[in-house]
């Protein structure tokens, strides 16, 4: 099969009948959930786990990847919440992610450690699929209001950031931040899959809003987009 979902937080199924299948990888097994709409197998991935039960710094970003793609996966569309530093990008926009900026310190983040493997430095001119990223403009024209594009800061966690960190990720550019989706776009790289990451926008940065922000909010801002970006990217996998 070769197109795949991997749901952020608050994004633990896709609402269509599914079976799951487990699939084992040199990094571990994983539990992919398969849909499959008008003949079209598409695999769903949630990357918490269906429980929220793996926090961000733990996740095994090389044996869900490696899964997708000894499944066959070569598109990925995936969902990522993310807290705003850009007055622009309000609590329950959508944004596509354009560019990261790494600042996780003590994960694996590349499937090439020497050896075996050998040791390839993949270019990251474009680290997002452009195409998945203009079909999901163009296919959203009539559901949903995509706010714009942004460069994501990839924190470590769990913790969330303190105001002089942000200051800084302001500072160097940055336009939202999130703890997931470094390493996940490197290894669909360097595995050749094209991967499109989808933001949702679920409160402000710390220091940018005075109020605290609760999972509340955060769990609220996904619900309120989550039907909406599925149905998208499945009707832009269904072309
Ligand atoms: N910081 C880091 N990750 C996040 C945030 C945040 O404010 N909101 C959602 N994921």
């Amino acid at each position: 099969m070769q197109k795949a979902i991997i749901g952020g937080t608050g994004m633990y199924d896709i609402g269509e009948d599914s079976y799951t299948s487990k699939i084992a990888t040199k990094y571990g097994e994983v539990e992919v959930d398969i849909i499959s709409i008008q003949g079209e197998k598409i695999a769903f991935l949630p990357r918490h786990g269906r429980e929220h039960s793996v926090p961000p710094h733990l996740i095994n970003y090389r044996a869900n990847m490696m899964a997708l793609k000894d499944i066959g996966v070569k598109y990925i569309y995936s969902t990522v919440a993310v807290g705003s530093m850009n007055e622009n990008f309000v609590p329950g926009d959508v944004v596509i992610i354009k560019d990261f900026i790494d600042f996780t310190k003590n994960r694996p983040v590349t499937f090439y450690e020497g050896g075996e493997e050998g040791v390839i430095h993949v270019d990251m001119t474009e680290p997002y699929c452009r195409n998945l990223n203009n079909l999901f403009i163009e296919e959203s024209k009539d559901s949903i209001f995509i706010k714009g594009d942004g460069v994501y800061v990839c924190t470590e966690g769990p913790r969330f950031e303190t105001s002089s960190e942000i200051k800084m990720y302001r500072k160097i550019g940055g336009d939202v931040v999130g703890m997931t989706n470094v390493p996940e776009v490197i290894l669909a790289k360097e595995l050749g899959m094209c991967y499109s990451a989808i933001g949702i926008v679920t409160n402000w940065c710390t220091g940018i809003e005075t109020s605290k922000f609760t999972i509340h909010d955060i769990t609220g801002s996904v619900e309120k987009n989550k039907k909406e970006i599925t149905q998208i990217f499945i009707k832009v996998f269904m072309k």
